[in-house]
């Protein structure tokens, strides 16, 4: 090869390792990330709201002051209090128990999810934890879908008949407190490392994160919903909505993006359960609740 030859040769190469490089590494922009504690007390941090809804069982609405002032309750356990008789969350409920027990006739479906001994109780407030069968961390509603495939029956997550078993089985820890370690290390503690970072990562049309809203605009109205913070949200889902159905947490994370202008994800993918188990071990120590309602 002469010199000019080799130096092109060279050049090119520089530019494919530059090419290689920034494929390697995409442009990503971060909210400054926050110091959360892996309990609903962190929010004390962050808000200060907590001792307004600490105590469900003792939950006055008029403790927060003003009408204004109501998000500081969060409304995060209890139906609200305009409805506090029957609604769409009872149906879901009944569905939810009568697949469930088509399904368990041999014990096998509850064996699946991981209940012990063929109990339910206690098992929503273990979850999401790593499942050696799928060989990764998964979510109620994704279990609900792999079980429920073994026994011959199709319930994709995100369909209504999946999240009400998940309501039905999430009502068997009904006032346990959520429980998952992501403090010693292992796929529990590597997936919330990674979900704590998506809840910082800027995407989308708005280039937000959900931070920006569920850390920074607490308290704050936007078109119609006042944003609450990061903490005590797993407890009640599934939640009944009275704008449509069923919503599982990993759907209300495909509203925000959507209300975002971001591109949702599908249940079950791996960024969305890294959410989930982030949001989840922020909401550990807080009761399970089931079935809920919001608006
Ligand atoms: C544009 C602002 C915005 C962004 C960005 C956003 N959210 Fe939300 N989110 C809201 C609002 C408003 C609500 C409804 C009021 C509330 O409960 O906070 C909400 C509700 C929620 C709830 C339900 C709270 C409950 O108890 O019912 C969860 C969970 C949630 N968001 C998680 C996320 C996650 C995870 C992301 C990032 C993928 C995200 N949000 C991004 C504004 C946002």
């Amino acid at each position: 090869m002469k010199l000019p030859q080799i130096l092109l040769t060279l050049f090119f190469s520089a530019c494919w390792v530059g090419v290689a490089q920034a494929v390697d590494a995409p442009y990503r922009e971060y909210d400054q990330m926050e110091d959360y504690l892996p309990h609903v007390k962190g929010d004390m941090r962050l808000s200060g709201s907590y001792r307004h809804w600490k105590d469900p069982a003792n939950l006055d609405w008029r403790m927060a002051g003003s009408p204004e002032d109501n998000w500081k309750l969060n409304w995060k356990f209890m139906d609200p209090p305009f409805n506090a008789s029957v609604h769409g969350g009872h149906f879901a409920l009944d569905r939810g128990e009568s697949i469930f027990k088509e399904l368990n006739k041999k014990g096998r479906f509850a064996a699946c999810l991981g209940a012990r001994k063929g109990s339910l109780k206690g098992l929503r407030a273990r979850y999401p934890m790593y499942r050696p069968e799928l060989k990764h961390v998964a979510g109620m509603e994704e279990m609900i879908e792999h079980c429920g495939a073994k026994e011959g029956r199709v319930l994709q997550n995100g369909s209504y008949d999946n999240s009400a078993i998940s309501v039905y089985v999430a009502s068997h820890s009904n006032g346990m407190p959520i429980n998952i370690n992501v403090t010693s290390s292992g796929p529990l503690k590597a997936s919330y490392e990674r979900g704590r970072k998506l809840f910082h990562t800027r995407a989308g049309r708005f280039n937000l994160a959900c931070s920006s809203c569920h850390t920074k605009q607490i308290g704050l109205n936007l078109r119609g919903t006042v944003v609450t913070t990061p903490y005590g949200d797993a407890a009640h889902f599934p939640v009944y909505r009275t704008r449509y159905q069923l919503q599982s947490l990993q759907l209300r994370f495909a509203e925000c993006n959507l209300d975002a202008r971001t591109q949702p994800l599908l249940p079950s993918s791996r960024a969305y359960t890294d959410l989930e188990v982030f949001i989840t071990a922020l909401t550990n120590g807080y009761p399970v609740s089931v079935p809920s309602e919001r608006d």
